[in-house]
């Protein structure tokens, strides 16, 4: 069975869906592999090196679908290729489900379509094929480095002769995978760091790294949803929303760094830094808004553009983080994928009927019942 791999459009895009050691891997299984020609080269992985892993190497993107019977992809398939998709494929990728308008098209053409993004997360023969923690857990690290490049002064405190240099001063908002690597990150910079996040047990991880809580007051009510949640974020009421405003201006009035990362999947990400808190924030100060695509938490952040407000704040639209890292984004990716597809074609441990390969679509299967958005010529997407 041939697996193909799409390049992804390289000015917004360096990952790729599959690395030379996931070839490996994969020919290992008895799969073959076909990808387009420089679909690695953004993450500094070149033809050869594919070739060398046992990859055959494909002109166009045309070529690799009409080979496939799975195709891979880090974002949605490019438009110009949907058309030559064809009844019982299978398309592997982020393709961002709630927003994604090709959906139609994958159901006529009879291809069965995984939104890796719709993983159950809670479920732990799921955890290796967990695409949202392995990018967002490397988005959270190299925002802080973002920021602490965008900042005119350094994250730890120095004592030198010509004066003290106090810590800086950064505020994470949304603690989930992003959010605790972001104030791993910055506590080993030397930051001074605060958190908050509509999760109360979100509180205990903060605190375990060392970070200060940023408390906001919850009702019975709402504290019982967000028991009810299972750890998911819920949504806030208007009492909440108001109360939230206020910690967070106060927090941010004193902040030389703010970090946002609250996302709710299949919606747009929350407001939780509005104008009239902006201008109250010190000169110099930067926000990086990690929602910015989806949205965005802060008011005017602008996607994949450095703002400066009148005041001197700089909001830094970091709309896909992942690409920036994306020889080790694609590596753990990849590894992801691997790790699905493998449950594709046998169920775990049966060796023999790995070697059978033949395609095992089961909607019934928990993983892949959740991940189908579409089958059988169906879009099978439940609304938000
Ligand atoms: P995410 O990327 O969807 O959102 C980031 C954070 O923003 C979340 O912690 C969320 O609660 C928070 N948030 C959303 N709306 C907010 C608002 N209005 N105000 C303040 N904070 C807000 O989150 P991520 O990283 O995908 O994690 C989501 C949940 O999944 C978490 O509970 C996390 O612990 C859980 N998780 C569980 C895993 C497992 O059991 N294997 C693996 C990864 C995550």
């Amino acid at each position: 069975m041939k697996i193909g791999v799409i390049s992804a459009d390289t000015a917004s895009e360096s990952r790729v869906a599959l690395t030379p050691d996931a070839v490996k891997k994969l020919r290992k299984l008895g799969f073959e592999v076909v990808i387009q020609s420089g679909a690695g080269q953004a993450a500094y992985y070149a033809d050869e090196l594919y070739q060398a892993a046992g990859a055959d190497i494909a002109n166009s993107s045309t070529e690799v679908i009409t080979q496939s019977r799975i195709i891979t992809t880090v974002n949605d398939l490019p438009s110009e290729t949907t058309a030559n998709l064809s009844s019982g494929q299978v398309v592997v990728g982020m393709l961002d489900p709630y927003r994604n308008t090709q959906l139609d098209t994958y159901a006529a053409k009879g291809a069965t379509a995984f939104a890796m993004e719709l993983l159950p997360r809670t479920l732990s023969r799921a955890q290796n094929m967990d695409v949202l923690s392995s990018q967002a857990n490397l988005a959270g690290y190299k925002a802080v480095l973002l920021a602490a490049n965008e900042y005119s002064r350094p994250f730890p405190m120095f004592m030198t002769s010509a004066g003290t240099v106090k810590p800086a001063k950064v505020v994470i908002l949304g603690v989930g995978v992003a959010g605790l690597q972001a104030i791993a990150t910055a506590k080993r910079l030397g930051a001074v760091v605060e958190a908050s996040d509509l999760r109360p047990a979100a509180k205990e991880q903060v605190e375990s790294l060392g970070g200060k809580w940023l408390d906001v007051p919850m009702s019975e009510d709402e504290a019982q949803k967000a028991k009810a949640t299972g750890g998911y974020a819920w949504t806030p009421s208007e009492q909440y929303i108001k109360d939230q405003a206020a910690v967070v201006d106060k927090a941010l009035s004193n902040a030389d760094i703010v970090i946002t990362t609250a996302q709710i999947p299949g919606r747009n990400a929350p407001r939780l830094v509005h104008e009239a808190t902006l201008t109250k924030m010190k000169a110099g100060s930067v926000l990086i808004d990690m929602a910015a695509g989806t949205g965005g938490n802060v008011e005017g952040s602008v996607p994949n553009d450095t703002i400066t407000t009148e005041n001197g704040v700089r909001i830094v639209g970091a709309a896909n983080i992942p690409s920036m890292l994306a020889a080790q984004s694609s590596d753990l990716y990849a590894n992801n994928l691997v790790n699905f597809i493998t449950t594709l074609t046998a169920p775990a441990g049966d060796e023999a009927a790995a070697n059978d390969l033949s395609l095992n679509l089961d909607m019934e299967d928990e993983i892949q019942g959740a991940l189908a958005v579409t089958h059988d010529g169906q879009v099978r997407l439940a609304k938000r």
